[in-house]
């Protein structure tokens, strides 16, 4: 039974995901913090859609979820990690304009958020995507929400300290995680994918600038990111998308 796992899917863009594989897959996890966040989802009665309260940064809790899919009839094709952190609702959390705003714990936060779940998602959960793409003869994705500005040969304008080095080193996990799979799960593909700036509480704080024709909806930015995701085949694993399937540089 095909079947997608979305993480961070409380969020703007973990959501829209869920909402998009519901309509194309015959399971849903849709993993998250906060279920309380789900009362606006329109609830299936087709038993497809599987609401799990799970801390993503908890190795006990991957493991479980992990055991729980074991044995099992689910044929994972997909994972995506939307969990990311920019700014947090105290204001103390806001993305540095200078080196002096830089701040020790605010960093740890980000890092905790958009680097270290990835690595512990795939080594919990890269065998079951393995084992899925294998049971359908279809690639499997793998892939994580990082950002343009974790680039570092893009970085033309500077500050974001922790943000920009949190998808860096997301970055790096990803195309590390790429070669041990052309190894050892040959039926994957890991890619990153940035999906535009997005009407988002994520970005909400910086729309100002942002042309409207530049501002996506999440429907118009996880439309245009499936179509990336579901056209990737192993040959694109470490690769760096950006959400019209452009590449960006590492
Ligand atoms: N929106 C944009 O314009 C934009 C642009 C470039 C990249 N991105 C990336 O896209 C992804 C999704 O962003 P979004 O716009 O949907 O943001 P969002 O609406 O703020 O959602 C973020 C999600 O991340 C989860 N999260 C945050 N900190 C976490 C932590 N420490 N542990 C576990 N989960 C955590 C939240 O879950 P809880 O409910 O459990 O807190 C929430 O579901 C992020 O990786 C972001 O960096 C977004």
């Amino acid at each position: 039974m095909k079947t997608a796992i979305i993480f961070g899917s409380s969020g703007g863009i973990g959501h829209q995901f869920v909402e998009y594989c519901l309509t194309r897959y015959e399971h849903v996890f849709a993993c998250t913090r906060r279920l309380q966040r789900f009362k606006t989802i329109e609830r299936d009665n087709s038993g497809k859609l599987h609401l799990m309260q799970l801390d993503p940064s908890s190795e006990t809790e991957l493991q479980l979820f992990s055991e729980y899919l074991t044995g099992r009839d689910f044929d994972v094709q997909l994972i995506i990690n939307a969990c990311g952190l920019l700014h947090d609702e105290t204001q103390q959390l806001t993305p540095e304009k200078k080196i002096e705003d830089f701040n020790a714990e605010n960093f740890e936060k980000v890092i905790r958020a958009n680097t270290l779940i990835t690595p512990l998602i795939a080594k919990h959960l890269l065998l079951h995507l393995n084992k899925g793409g294998k049971a359908l003869k279809q690639t499997a994705i793998f892939a994580a929400l990082s950002a343009r500005v974790g680039s570092i040969g893009d970085n033309h304008l500077g500050g974001w300290y922790s943000y920009r080095a949190s998808k860096a080193a997301l970055n790096q996990v990803i195309k590390t995680l790429s070669i041990e799979a052309s190894r050892r799960f040959k039926h994957c593909s890991i890619i990153a994918i940035h999906p535009g700036t997005t009407d988002t509480n994520l970005s909400e704080p910086f729309q100002a600038n942002v042309p409207p024709e530049k501002l996506f909806t999440p429907e118009f930015a996880i439309d245009k990111m499936m179509a990336v995701i579901e056209q990737a085949s192993t040959e694109d694993s470490g690769k760096f998308y950006a959400w019209d399937g452009s590449l960006i540089e590492w």
